[in-house]
């Protein structure tokens, strides 16, 4: 069954590819579509974001569609900057930008307050309308300074408690073993596996 990653991030796509390997899928891009433009991620939450993009593309498309839309929420900043996390540090930001950004504004938050939780939401949308979505968490604490050179985003300044190192210093396999993403995308095969007959 073909099925369209709504997204452009390198990051998300990469991952997502893994972690749906085997699943049956014949996983297509928005490179596929050049010219289809993903609508603008507007609402206040991030299963809102990820059921209008599925939507769209799937409308657009003629195919079923899956958007992820994630996120950083900070305790120490209210759950920021959560659905505004690709655009922290202002339009065109990097990733160094909008991660160095997080650091300044973290700078006087002591150890014990810099708990934070990647969320995503994975939507899955059919172009005759059907539609559902799963989501998934990951606990940490926002470090000092970014270190590790795998993965994207907040990476390098995420830390995960068990081990301790940030996700950037965690391979992909073990970043994909307990992300966010992992678990919303393994909700979403459990799902799917009660639907075979
Ligand atoms: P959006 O879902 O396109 O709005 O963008 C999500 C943003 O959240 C990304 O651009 C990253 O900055 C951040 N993000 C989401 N998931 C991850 C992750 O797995 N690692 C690091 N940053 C992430």
């Amino acid at each position: 069954m073909k099925i369209v990653l709504a997204t452009r991030n390198r990051g998300k796509i990469e991952e997502i590819k893994e972690l749906l390997k085997g699943c049956g899928f014949e996983m297509l891009t928005l490179d596929d579509f050049p010219g289809l433009a993903l609508p603008p991620e507007d609402m206040r939450d991030f299963k809102g974001n990820a059921l209008k993009k599925a939507r769209s593309v799937a409308s657009k498309t003629g195919i079923p569609s899956l958007a992820d839309d994630s996120g950083l929420c900070v305790d120490a900043l209210q759950g920021g900057p959560g659905v505004h996390s690709a655009r922290y540090a202002g339009k065109g930001a990097t990733d160094s930008d909008n991660y160095e950004k997080l650091l300044k504004e973290l700078k006087n938050i002591p150890p014990g307050q810099r708990t934070a939780r990647f969320v995503c939401v994975a939507a899955l949308a059919t172009p005759g309308g059907r539609e559902k979505t799963f989501d998934g968490s990951l606990e940490g604490v926002i470090g000092n300074e970014p270190r590790g050179e795998y993965g994207f985003g907040y990476d390098p300044v995420f830390i995960v408690p068990g081990p301790g190192k940030t996700l950037a210093e965690l391979s992909p396999e073990e970043k994909n073993m307990v992300s966010h993403r992992a678990k919303a995308l393994g909700r979403l095969k459990d799902w799917l596996k009660k639907q075979m007959p």
